[in-house]
Order: C-alpha cells, then structure tokens, then sequence
C-alpha cells in the first residue's frame, strides 16, 4: 500500500540485482541488520546472479514483530474483505507471469516453457481460488440445550511461520500464505537458500495491495534464521515443506511450544501399471509424473514405476524414446524441456544415487536424452535423465527419495504383489493405478497408502483438491478449503446461557 505500482522487469538479470539483498518486512524492503548477504546462483551456468539477506534470528524478532502489529486489524477485518484483497493480488500476479518466471527459471534451473513459466501462473490461480473462500470461514450452532445458544466461530491462530524449499518455491509458498490470510493470520515466510528472490518478489507485488506486516519475507540459512522462526514465541503455527529431516526438526520445536504444524514432506510415489492399462497413455503419465521437466525435483515424483511383467518392455522401450525425444538446455530458452538441478550438493547426491544403482547386481541404467553442448552452460547442473530397471523394491533407489530425474522401474507378475510392494515404503504421499478395469481401480483406490491417488492420470496439486501425505510423508493437507479450516484456524465454542 505504501508503495508504488510495481511495473514488470521481464529482464530477470536486472531484477535480481534490483531486488538483491533484501528481507521485505512491515511493508519495507530492508537489508538483514547485520548488513550480511549471500549468494544466489544461476544452476545453468554457475554464476552469480544476485544476493540474498543472511537474516538471523534479530531479522526474524524484527518480521515477527511487524506481522503480530499488524495482525488484531487484519483479523478484524470482515472476512470477505479480506479475501477480496487476496483476490486482488491474484489480479496484480496475474501481470507479473512473465517476469516471475523468468526470474524463477534464472534462480533454480527450471526450464520456462515446461515449468517456471508454469509454476508462476499457478501462484495466481491459488489466491485466487483462497480470495474467494472468505466466507466460507463459517461456524456451527449446535443443539447442545435448549436453554442455551450454543455455537462455533474460528478464529485466525496468529502470526503464521511458512518455511519453504526451492523446488517450486512460488506455488508451494502461494498454497501456504493464501488460507494463513484470508484466515485472519499474519505470515512470516522463510525462503530457501538456493531461491530466495522469485518469492521476495512475489511477496513485494502482494504488499501492494496487503497492509504494511501481513505478509513479510526473510531469506537465510534454516538453522540460522529457520529454527528462529519455528521457535519464536509469537509464531502459532508454522507450515512445512521440505525434507524429513528437516521436518522433524521443525515438528520438534512446535513440540516444545505446542503449537500446530503442518508438514509437506518427501515421497516415494508408486505407479502401478496394469497388464491391461492403455500404454501410451500411462507412459504419458509416467513422464509428467515422474516430472522429468522439473529434473525430478518433487516430492509426489513418480519414481517407483511398478509395471507388469507382460507389459514391462514394451512400456520401458516406450518411456526411453518419450525422454529421449527430451530437450535438455539453457531454461530461458523457450525450446528447452529439462533444466538444471538446482545446486551442486543436489548434483552430488543425485549422482551418488546414480552410481549406487548401477552397481546393483542385474541393474540397468538407461540414461536418456542428451547433455546440451556448447561453451555457455558448460558449468551447468545438468543430469541426463535416467531409467533404472533390474532393481528391486528393496533397493536404496527404491526406498529413498533421490529429489532427481531418477525413476525405478520394477518388475511385477501380480496384482497383489503390486499393492504390496506399493505400500511397502517408508512414505505414503501420492500413488497412481493404470488398468481398464474398473474393479481394480476401484480396489486400489481403497488400498493404496497415500494422501492422493490417482487413477489413469497424474496430475499435480490443484487449489480445491486437499493434499498431503501419510507416514513419513507428513502431516496435515494444504490447497483446499478444509485445509484452510482446519490448519490456519482455531475453532472456539460459546455457550450463551439464556435461563
Ligand atoms: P530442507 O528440508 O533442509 O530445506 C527446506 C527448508 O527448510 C529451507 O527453507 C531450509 O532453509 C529450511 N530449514 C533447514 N533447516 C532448518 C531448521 N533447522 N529449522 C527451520 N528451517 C530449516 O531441504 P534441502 O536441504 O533443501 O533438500 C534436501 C532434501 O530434502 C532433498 O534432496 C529432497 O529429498 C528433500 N526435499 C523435499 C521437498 C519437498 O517438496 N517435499 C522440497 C525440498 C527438498
Ligand atoms: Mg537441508
């Protein structure tokens, strides 16, 4: 509100030098106190792009004090007033597409056509679809005495702690804020050190339209600027996403404070193919779900493709030639389809997971598609996709979540052996089943341990739709209604005694 109209740089270089150093808090774009900053790199190419501010937990003490300021009026605005004004910054996004994901795509690797362009539209419609859910903040009457009024109203929980990993920084950020707010809460989001500018950005275009302290950013280190967050007294919830690790971590320390989490963990998302399924089309599926556009880089990843014995060469030659006919390259290029791992740790691990599968007895790696070439992306964090067959559900590949463009095809001669082995992970995110026969489907829509199943489709997260995981892959659900409901609210029954 206290700022200009922001007018769109479709230039990323320049915007990440304009927006370089910056936490955004109470409205202000402010260096970390300490005048620290670190890099941000560009995975195509290993080169600086910008810095981010290197907050500690006197930077965190500052964003949390201007979100608890400004959260008594936000919470006493009507609610529809306030999803109005979330709606509105859906608009305002809506003319910034272009220059978020180019931006997005400079930071993290991921190509523009196939993702980052994607992923920033995708931020649009989740505010969107949350502007308009004001109303449905509803409590209940209920018949407890005739001799009393009784009812529930929710409540907003406070000041909201949103801690954020880098894969999808904008939309994962964009489904955490948008219930915490139109819910009456205030927002401190902690950015992911490999992308911190895209969401600083994001944030900065809503503060056009939000009141100074509802919505404040921090980048940093996760235990220097992180774990503050988590631990501060005046943050009533913090919601998750990243590693299991990690996530642990953070379930912790809300532990301690009591205090409600939510946790967006990691997967091992099995795909179950069919004897009978349509080939072509699960290949399809197999290629977007296993999101060989975005190197893999997703926690519902389908990287445990379970394909029947009759149907398994036919449906691994098929899936070589569909990632073969994949072009890697520079992610601003609008012809490229996969970009770069987002950082070198990343590189290591994924190689390592690589190199550990293919001295696996009886394993195969088929690696697919073909480096770019040329002296400009010569450092760039490129891996060539890879499709392992050979390996069983027992392998470490099968059982850990790579975060990389690596899927498992395994080998099934029965049904029952492939729910399973389905089920037989430590993670229990999202599942898919591809069969003509409706029977089957229907039975392992009921089996399958996981948040979100599918059948002959794999699509991504979508407002409206709830999502989550089950065992290790977190708790609580994001991107519908109940999830703003149940996760961003706290429910208060009255009793009014009217005797
Ligand atoms: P991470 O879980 O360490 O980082 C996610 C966020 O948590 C970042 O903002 C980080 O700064 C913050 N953080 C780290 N330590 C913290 C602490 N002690 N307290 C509070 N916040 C803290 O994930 P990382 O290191 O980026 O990636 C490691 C692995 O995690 C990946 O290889 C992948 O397997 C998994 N991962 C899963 C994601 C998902 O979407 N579920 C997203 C990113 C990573
Ligand atoms: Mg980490």
């Amino acid at each position: 509100m206290t700022q200009q109209q922001l007018i769109a740089d479709t230039d990323p270089h320049r915007l990440a030098r304009t927006i370089s150093g910056f936490n955004l808090i109470g409205g202000e774009l402010t260096p970390a106190r300490s005048g620290r900053t670190f890099p941000v790199v560009n995975p195509a190419n290993g080169r600086e792009i910008g810095q981010a501010a290197h907050s500690d937990a006197g930077d965190v003490e500052q964003a949390v004090a201007a979100a608890a300021r400004a959260q008594p009026a936000w919470a006493a605005m009507a609610a529809r007033k306030r999803g109005t004004l979330v709606a509105e910054c859906a608009r305002l996004l809506a003319g910034h597409v272009e220059e978020l994901g180019r931006l997005v795509a400079l930071e993290t690797g991921k190509a523009l056509r196939t993702e980052s362009r994607v992923e920033a539209s995708v931020v649009a419609d989740a505010l969107q679809f949350y502007g308009g859910l004001g109303s449905e903040l509803k409590g209940e009457t209920v018949p407890f005495d005739p001799g009393m009024l009784t009812f529930t109203q929710r409540e907003p929980i406070g000041v909201v702690g949103v801690i954020i990993p880098w894969n999808a920084p904008m939309m994962l950020m964009a489904l955490k804020i948008a219930p915490a707010l139109v819910a009456g809460n205030t927002v401190v989001v902690k950015s992911a050190e490999e992308a911190p500018l895209a969401v600083l950005r994001v944030c900065q275009i809503l503060n056009q339209k939000l009141p100074p302290g509802v919505l404040n950013i921090v980048s940093g280190d996760g235990p220097v600027c992180g774990a503050p967050l988590v631990a501060h007294p005046q943050v009533g919830k913090v919601t998750f996403t990243g590693s299991v690790e990690t996530g642990r971590i953070v379930a912790r320390t809300a532990g301690e404070k009591l205090i409600p989490v939510t946790l967006e963990l990691g997967g091992k998302s099995p795909m179950i193919v069919m004897d009978d399924a349509d080939l072509p089309r699960a290949v399809t599926g197999a290629v977007s779900g296993m999101r060989f556009t975005r190197q893999g880089q997703s926690c519902t990843a389908a990287s445990r493709i379970l394909v029947h014995e009759k149907v398994h060469d036919a449906f691994v030659a098929q899936l070589k030639a569909r990632v073969d006919a994949m072009k890697m390259g520079d992610p601003l290029d609008e012809a490229t389809d996969i970009g770069t791992i987002i950082s070198r740790a990343q590189l290591d691990k994924v190689l390592g997971y690589i190199e550990s599968g293919r001295a696996e007895a009886g394993a195969t790696a088929h690696e697919c598609a073909q480096l770019p070439s040329g002296d400009a992306l010569r450092e760039g964090l490129f891996v060539r996709p890879v499709i392992f067959t050979g390996l069983g559900n027992g392998s470490r590949l099968a059982r850990e979540e790579i975060f990389g463009p690596v899927t498992c095809v395994i080998r099934f001669s029965s049904y029952e052996e492939a729910i399973a082995m389905a089920n037989d992970s430590d993670y229990g995110l999202a599942a898919t089943i591809w069969t003509r026969d409706l029977k089957t489907a229907l039975d392992a829509t009921r089996r399958l341990h996981a948040g979100f199943v599918q059948v002959n489709q794999n699509i991504v997260v979508q407002p409206g739709l709830s999502y989550g995981g089950v065992k290790q892959s977190g708790l609580g659900r994001e991107a519908s209604l109940e999830a703003m409901l149940d996760h961003f609210t706290h429910k208060k029954t009255v009793l009014l005694n009217m005797s």
